[in-house]
């Protein structure tokens, strides 16, 4: 496995590069916005094709790096399914897999510190975000963080094996690694019997918002451009338009998710699978996707939330297929069409910002 560990000094951020060989496909956790370049600058150094870019929460003390490096990669930008952040073209939920090429995370959800924080598990070492730091926890003093929660959360990263390599989010003392059974005997949060004392001891911290928390929230929040910028070329469909193409011969509905993601959500009926992930071979000569816009078929892409599908349209629409089109909003919209609901915020659906 190709693993890198990189820090962003003002922030005190450990970012995460992930990846095996073969075709070179990357993963990055908690990218920093200003370290953009850096992480552009490694792929190139070690021929790596960066696939996803994970935040394990909605990060108050700095901005992400997931819009930048979405409109510079193409890359999939993923959360767990209780962020509202309009950037997150994939939500995760616990229990998922996240996975590129050679490479398989199991999904921790461990709210505390935000009600949307995850963790991470490969192999020898667990992407803990900031519910466990080392010789600390993230707090949970805003952005709907729960001690109580937090609590639970810390048990279960405590109860994987001792040996577990534990890689936070953050460190404000230098230290870069620490393991489970390192942080069960050291870390002074954790020697409390049970969450009530855990509770009071997180209350009685007091500490102040970070610097940056008023500028990097809402930053965070609003990554998403690609959706307005398509539609207003003319190149969407509401999902309540999309309902009338089903079934039309001269139509092909492409579904861009991952296989799990359509286990999980359903799908268009009769629509075509061909994941995000291939795009590029599908779109090119010879591919599916050329090949069915050559036999005079409209190409609808959709995806879980229309991000995805943004991009895939652009790119379609790059590589001369100029009947690229794509379901605003997604599978997400397509279903607020279900069950009567004909209609309703079908078209105009985004995630929600106000929160
Ligand atoms: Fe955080």
């Amino acid at each position: 496995m190709i693993f890198r560990q990189l820090f962003d000094s003002v922030s005190s951020t450990y970012s995460y590069v992930l990846a095996s060989r073969h075709g070179g496909e990357a993963l990055i956790i908690d990218p920093v916005l200003d370290k953009v370049e850096r992480y552009l600058k490694l792929m190139e150094e070690l021929d790596l094709r960066l696939v996803k870019a994970v935040d394990t929460h909605l990060h108050a003390d700095h901005i992400t790096g997931l819009g930048a490096l979405r409109d510079r990669t193409h890359c999939v930008t993923v959360m767990g399914e209780q962020s509202k952040v309009d950037v997150v073209s994939m939500r995760i939920a616990d229990g998922d897999r996240l996975t590129i090429e050679g490479l398989s995370l199991d999904v921790l959800y461990t709210p505390g510190h935000t009600d949307d924080s995850y963790s991470f598990l490969i192999g020898d070492r667990v992407f803990t975000g900031d519910t466990l730091l080392i010789r600390g926890t993230g707090r949970t003093d805003f952005q709907n963080g729960d001690s109580r929660a937090q609590y639970e959360s810390l048990q279960r990263l405590l109860r994987l094996p001792d040996e577990t390599l534990v890689f936070p989010a953050h460190d404000y003392k230098g230290d870069t690694v620490s393991t489970i059974g390192e942080e069960r005997r050291f870390n002074p949060r954790l020697q409390v019997p049970d969450a009530d004392e855990y509770s009071a001891l997180m209350a009685a911290l007091n500490l102040p918002n970070p610097k940056m928390m008023d500028v990097a929230v809402p930053a965070n929040m609003q990554q998403g451009l690609h959706q307005e910028e398509v539609a207003r070329r003319g190149w969407a469909y509401s999902a309540e338009a999309a309902r009338g193409l089903v079934g039309k011969a001269d139509v092909a509905l492409i579904d861009l998710r991952e296989k799990a993601e359509r286990e999980r959500d359903g799908a268009i009926p009769g629509s075509l699978h061909a994941p995000y992930a291939d795009l590029q071979d599908n779109i090119d000569e010879g591919g599916l996707i050329h090949e069915l816009a050559l036999s005079g078929k409209t190409i609808v892409f959709y995806c879980a939330f229309g991000e995805r599908s943004a991009m895939a349209v652009q790119a379609a629409q790059d590589r001369g297929i100029a009947s690229a089109r794509h379901i605003e909003g997604g599978m997400a919209a397509w279903r607020t069409t279900e069950g009567g609901a004909l209609g309703q915020g079908a078209a105009g659906y985004r995630p929600t910002r106000s929160s």
